[in-house]
């Protein structure tokens, strides 16, 4: 007898879709399955009122593969492969407050991640994600044939190695963001990616991570990336989450990004975050 019995349904914007009709703690290969599919499709998966603790948490990850530790984040209490997304109220700064994709700058980028908010404030604290399937498909065929030719470099450098450069990022990063001198991975990827699990092409850079186009400086760069970004950032792609304590969105880092927005000021918002190894990206 099934376990569960899920149902996908497109959030109605321009990326992801929510899964109703499954406990996560009793997640069974089946169940995986429907939700590494509708992940392929939408990019980001969401869920409602998981009741999960950290131990089901990590045993619902590892349906999708081996657990990535992040480098630089800081980890929950006892559990060093849950990363720990946490804002306090006396806290401006927050984490991921910026158009990205994590991990780009790995040579083999992790998988996504399954965020699960454990407190969330009263108001605001929504993330934002991208669709980088129709950030692609938007584009004119023209510029499609150049991007296809195309790799770009990616690095971690400039984010989690660079000093910060006032007393708010100072601030913003004290017990959340460390091990700086970890921050050495550049990896080169094409363009346009070819999505391991749906088989469709994707728009593979991001302003967090993207340093410029292989063979091209930085300067050259600027202006094609400026647009692509602000293409990818229309409306149309995205869909604005709003979490409720026990929500889960489970993203995948191929074929979308995410944003965090930082509107809740004098509130804590704590979120584990457990990140899931990849493969190679490739055309
Ligand atoms: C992140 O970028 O991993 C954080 C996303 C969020 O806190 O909503």
């Amino acid at each position: 007898m099934l376990k569960n019995s899920l149902n996908v349904r497109p959030s109605g914007g321009g990326a992801g879709a929510f899964i109703e009709g499954v406990d996560l703690n009793t997640l069974d290969d089946d169940s995986a399955g429907v939700i590494r599919e509708a992940l392929g499709e939408h990019g980001v998966v969401f869920f409602r009122d998981q009741a999960i603790a950290p131990e089901k948490h990590m045993a619902m990850a590892e349906f999708f593969g081996g657990i990535n530790v992040n480098r630089f984040f800081a980890h929950v209490d006892g559990y060093p492969k849950i990363a720990e997304v946490r804002k306090e109220p006396d806290q401006k700064g927050n984490i991921g407050g910026g158009w990205h994709t994590d991990h780009s700058y790995d040579q083999i980028p992790a998988m996504g991640s399954i965020l699960l908010a454990r407190e969330t404030p009263p108001d605001g604290g929504d993330t934002i994600f991208a669709n980088m399937y129709t950030a692609y498909e938007s584009l004119s065929d023209g510029l499609k044939a150049t991007l296809q030719s195309l790799n770009a470099v990616h690095s971690s450098r400039h984010v989690f190695g660079a000093k910060p450069k006032s007393p708010l990022q100072r601030e913003s990063l004290k017990g959340r963001i460390g091990n700086q001198e970890a921050a050495q991975q550049d990896a080169i990827h094409p363009v346009v990616i070819k999505h391991p699990i749906s088989g469709k092409q994707a728009l593979y850079v991001n302003p967090g991570f993207t340093l410029h186009f292989e063979g091209w400086t930085e300067e050259e760069s600027k202006p094609l990336l400026e647009y692509l970004y602000k293409n990818a950032a229309r409306p149309e792609h995205t869909y604005r989450f709003q979490w409720a304590d026990g929500s889960i969105a489970f993203w995948d880092n191929r074929a979308s990004w995410h944003y965090a927005l930082n509107d809740y000021h004098g509130h804590r918002r704590l979120m584990h975050r457990i990140t899931v190894e990849g493969v190679p990206v490739g055309r």
